[in-house]
């Protein structure tokens, strides 16, 4: 063998060996749990030879507690760009089978690097974590490595999508990460997030609570609203990282990728001529709403499990990507509350900064009162959403089903906030508020004053009456120019699509600025 052929046979051991991160037991210790390793989740996730590896060889630099007498090649990450569906992204995956994942100043060096890379050269970074949080040996070291990756996960926000994938371990300040990105996937049973462990909680407060109580992917997805999706298993979590880019794309300066579709433009569904109760106290279903207006039926969900009395997701509209958000009437009556109003105003912010239109379907009866959303600051969270459609210069189309009123009506991509284009369905009330309401607060002096119950019972049907005839009907609105048309309900696919390729080249300025300053 010449000198070259044994450098390269070097070479190829040597990647051998760094493929095998911790090695061949905690590999399996690793299955054993139910997880993946940081290759075979960066295998499932780029299309098949596309990955290119950095930083290989890197290693640990820490020489506290005997560290210097334990190497592995590659450091605990594994780094390097790829394709999906043949469009470049840029990750990183977390190897729990060296030093459990951990956070060394070295392995924060390599994930600054693709996250420069990927900010410098337009594409999407995805980040698979799996880890037990800073390297205690390494400690500032540590702590400053994670400040680098938090200070480049804020300057490419709003420039490249960002995507978070927790697939084991992510706790302590590591959290804000994932935290930072424009989506966060959990994994369940599997991966967790917390600021500290259950130990820590019950030394503290004295609450005994487990792992997935405290911050499993349930909860995350349910009640917090940390994680937009929780995924069954590994493999559903890597396809829905790969559907959801499909949705978006590759920076600011683009638009998402048109999808081709066989599905008419001017398709009709007579089921939205029949789809809205004649009380306005009875639901019915938005997601059929939905499916009837979108491309083959088909929604991208986001945040399914989180404040479902808002509903928000991705579709195509005659091949255009669309960001969706729609009341559910089902759910709450459809009431904008603290969390449904932050979870919309989020996504409305991540579709104008990525140059996707957002069709809004309102049918809202207006704010959730009383005490405990007051105290959870419910007009500093309904601001968000005031402001993120106030601001977003993406084309907006909304269409009222029904309700429309009060601060509900204003907030959900009105005409004064800038609404490109607003159509309402015959069976819209556009109000102050709903004629129940508005009758009590006008006259229920003068109905009281009446002794006659069967008296008062008319005088009240007469002023509601009065008031439906008035407000209980988009035509007011329609007068005045607040609502551009009144369309029929089997034609909304065909009227959306038509303001979307009106508007497709719309262009629109905010004053110059530093930043903003959005109510948070
Ligand atoms: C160094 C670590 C480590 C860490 C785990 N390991 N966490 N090494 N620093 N933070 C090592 C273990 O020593 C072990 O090494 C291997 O990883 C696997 O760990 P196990 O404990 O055997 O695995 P498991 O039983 O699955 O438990 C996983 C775990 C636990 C729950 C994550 O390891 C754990 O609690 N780790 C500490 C978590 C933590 O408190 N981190 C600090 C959070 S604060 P060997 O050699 O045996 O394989 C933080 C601040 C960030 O991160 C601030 C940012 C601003």
């Amino acid at each position: 063998m010449s000198i070259q052929q044994e450098k390269i046979k070097k070479l190829v051991e040597r990647r051998a060996s760094a493929r095998l991160g911790g090695g061949q037991k905690r590999i399996d210790a690793q299955h054993q749990k139910g997880k993946l390793t940081a290759r075979e989740r960066i295998a499932l996730l780029l299309d098949e030879g596309s990955f290119e590896e950095f930083d290989m060889f890197v290693q640990h630099r820490c020489t506290n507690f005997d560290m210097d007498k334990q190497h592995f090649d590659g450091d605990g990450v594994v780094t390097g760009q790829g394709t999906i569906d043949g469009r470049p992204v840029y990750v990183f995956a977390q190897d729990f089978t060296v030093s459990g994942g951990s956070l060394s100043k070295t392995m924060s060096e390599k994930i600054c690097k693709v996250m420069d890379m990927a900010l410098r050269n337009g594409a999407p970074c995805i980040g698979l974590n799996d880890s037990g949080g800073a390297r205690i040996q390494e400690g500032i070291d540590a702590l400053a490595g994670y400040g680098e990756i938090f200070e480049r996960n804020i300057l490419s926000s709003g420039v490249i999508p960002q995507i978070s994938g927790i697939f084991g371990p992510c706790a302590g300040g590591a959290v804000y990460s994932p935290a930072l990105t424009d989506f966060t996937l959990m994994v369940k049973d599997t991966s967790y997030m917390f600021l500290t462990g259950p130990a820590v909680v019950k030394s503290v407060t004295g609450e005994d609570v487990n792992q997935e109580q405290l911050g499993g992917a349930s909860v995350h997805a349910s009640k917090s609203g940390v994680a937009h999706f929780a995924a069954k298993d590994e493999a559903e979590g890597i396809a829905v990282i790969k559907e959801l880019l499909s949705y978006i794309p590759q920076n600011n300066m683009e638009e998402a990728p048109m999808v081709p579709t066989d599905d008419p433009v001017d398709r009709t569904d007579d089921s939205l001529n029949e789809i809205i109760p004649d009380s306005p106290n009875k639901a019915y279903d938005m997601y059929r709403v939905i499916g009837g207006i979108v491309d083959d039926g088909k929604f991208f969900e986001i945040h399914k499990d989180f404040a479902k009395n808002i509903i928000i997701g991705f579709a195509h509209m005659n091949g255009r990507s669309v960001g969706i958000v729609a009341n559910q009437p089902k759910i709450l009556a459809g009431v904008l509350d603290i969390n449904a109003s932050r979870k919309a105003a989020r996504f409305v912010r991540f579709c104008d900064a990525f140059n996707i239109p957002i069709v809004t379907l309102v049918d809202v009866p207006g704010f959730l009162c009383g005490t405990q959303q007051e105290y959870g600051a419910v007009i500093t969270n309904g601001a968000k959403l005031l402001y993120a459609y106030g601001e977003a210069t993406v084309p907006k189309v909304t269409v009222t089903l029904r309700k429309s009123y009060g601060g509900a009506h204003i907030v959900m991509s009105c005409k004064q906030l800038r609404g490109d284009l607003n159509y309402a369905w015959p069976s819209s009330e556009i109000a102050v508020m709903g004629a129940d309401g508005a009758v009590n607060v006008l006259y229920a002096k003068e109905i009281k004053a009446v002794a006659d119950p069967e008296e008062q019972k008319k005088i009240y049907a007469e002023k509601k009456a009065e008031y439906d005839e008035l407000f209980s009907n988009p035509y007011q609105a329609a007068q005045k120019g607040y609502i551009d048309d009144v369309i029929e309900p089997r034609n909304t696919r065909f009227r959306v699509i038509r303001a979307l390729e009106q508007l497709a080249g719309k262009k629109q300025e905010i004053p110059a600025k530093k930043h903003d300053n959005l109510p948070l």
